[in-house]
């Protein structure tokens, strides 16, 4: 036993680096080794003197994670025999058959009808970022985030009523947000519309999701832009869309080609303040042809504004939304860029005839993010730091595309950056006969992060290039990656020039 004992205890091992303090380590660790069967119901746990000595720590820590256990009934403790595995352990334990999956391992499970038959057309997404570095798109400037007011409010949060910090909460999302985001929306884009008309979402795809799910039938025609957001199309092929592709130009989507392709569709997902990724804007006439489009087919538009608080010109892009007489254009916003995308949070806003069946749906079953957080943003937003926040992002992204935009001028004439005027990533072209996928490895394999056009691609298209973010790295990181760019030979390869 006293062998045995100190083979168990050689496996525990305390890590003194730890936010974890050594007794929870400990504590984490012994029932660890009570649950996997190294010790049995009724045995004895090693002496807190022994368990003191043989892990390193005192004995008040052992004393401690002890307790942990016995507080949890894990282990008893007799007086005077010493403390032992609980017996309830292997009565209430399930029998080991039953925690074992009796399909064979490599049985795939059976699919819904419409995630399987999505499942070619979805957009892998395991490159989202999390890692600030040129040149990652999708992530802001994470250095420049204020932590000290957000630390500050949160700790406010729960410091408030118990009903209202614990409680479950508003099914549309809390009112001083929806109220924040109505008044947000009047000084950007001069939206008008009513707090009632916010929804408040776990982030942008949710509410693609959402959308998909009140209004789409499967098999329904779906005009997605091509190149476009992997998200949104993940998200409504999820519900049941056919996905149809559309052409870009210059001037955003091409409706010709959308009504060349599937005229009697039911809703079309844009980004017109910023094509993602190729960065153009809607022209009015385009918006115009759209509405018309959707009009006559009796569709909906999905319009997503993802970073509109981002430009760099005099006045932001103006929202479809606002131009839209019918109602038929639904605006769905997101915190990932302006606070930082962790948070899960967005918005939809609806237009007023379609509150009610938004409304049913959220009281039913849709559940929104977490109050705490709503209410630190509501707050951080009331307070004045978010629009404090936005235009100091504004001036920042600004400058880190000027440096982007500087150093570029050094690239091989086979990789060329194109202007912007919002937002923090930009396309670079890549000349034909470059082969894409080789820049990015290449690029990869020296720690620079490119993302190749064609993973926006739901149909291959002529245009060669890679997205290049520039939000979330300091000007000297981005010169550094376009000076790894610079000399990769895949921009010299198979190019005749
Ligand atoms: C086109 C587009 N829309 C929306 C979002 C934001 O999505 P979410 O709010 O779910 O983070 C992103 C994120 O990168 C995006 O690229």
């Amino acid at each position: 036993m006293k062998q045995e004992s100190g083979a168990l205890l050689s496996a525990i091992k305390l890590d003194r680096e730890s936010r974890r303090s050594i007794s929870v380590q400990l504590y984490m660790a012994l029932r660890e080794i009570i649950l996997s069967g190294g010790l049995r119901a009724g045995e004895r746990l090693p002496a807190t003197r022994v368990l003191a000595k043989e892990t390193g720590v005192s004995r008040t820590t052992v004393i401690d994670a002890v307790d942990r256990l016995v507080s949890e009934g894990m282990v008893v403790s007799r007086i005077g025999a010493g403390t032992f595995v609980s017996d309830t352990l292997d009565s209430q334990r399930p029998a080991a058959s039953a925690m074992v999956d009796p399909a064979p391992q490599d049985a795939k499970p059976r699919l819904s009808g419409t995630i399987a038959s999505g499942e070619e057309r979805y957009a892998r997404r395991t490159w989202l970022p999390h890692e600030a570095r040129a040149f990652i798109t999708a992530l802001p400037a994470l250095d420049a985030f204020p932590m000290a007011h957000w630390a500050r409010l949160s700790a406010r949060h729960f410091r408030g009523g118990r009903g209202a910090v614990m409680g479950y909460g508003q099914p549309k999302g809390l009112e001083a947000l929806r109220r924040a985001i109505a008044t947000h929306l009047g000084a950007l884009k001069g939206i008008r519309c009513n707090p009632e008309q916010i929804f408040v979402t776990c982030g942008a795809q949710q509410a693609f999701s959402l959308i998909g799910k009140l209004f789409l039938n499967g098999g329904d025609k779906v005009w997605i832009e091509n190149p476009g957001a992997s998200g949104a199309r993940n998200a409504l092929l999820s519900e049941g869309a056919d996905l149809v592709p559309v052409d870009i130009d210059h001037e955003g989507i091409v409706v010709a080609d959308g009504l060349a392709k599937a005229p009697g569709f039911r809703l079309a997902f844009v980004t017109p303040s910023h094509q993602q990724p190729l960065g153009h804007v809607m022209s009015l006439q385009r918006r115009f042809e759209l509405l018309q489009a959707v009009e006559a087919a009796q569709a909906l538009i999905i319009e997503d504004d993802y970073d509109g608080e981002f430009y760099y010109g005099n006045a932001p892009q103006p929202a479809l939304y606002s131009t839209d007489p019918a109602g038929r254009t639904i605006y769905v916003g997101t915190f990932s860029k302006t606070l930082f995308p962790s948070l899960r949070l967005g918005f939809l806003l609806v237009p007023e005839r379609m509150v009610d069946a938004f409304e049913r749906m959220f009281q039913s079953w849709a559940s929104g993010p977490a109050t705490a957080t709503q209410a630190v943003v509501a707050d951080f937003m009331d307070e004045g730091h978010f629009a404090t926040h936005v235009r100091l992002m504004r001036r920042l992204y600004k400058a880190r595309y000027d440096a982007l935009m500087e150093a570029g001028r050094t690239l091989p004439d086979t990789m060329r950056l194109q202007e912007t005027s919002s937002g923090f990533h930009t396309l670079a072209d890549l000349a034909s006969g470059i082969d894409e996928q080789a820049v990015v490895t290449q690029a990869a394999e020296k720690g620079v992060i490119v993302a190749p056009l064609s993973r926006y691609c739901m149909q291959p298209i002529e245009r060669n290039g890679l997205v290049i973010g520039f939000g979330s790295a300091a000007p000297e990181d981005i010169k550094r990656g376009i000076d790894v760019l610079r000399d990769l030979p895949a921009l010299r390869e198979n190019w005749s020039g």
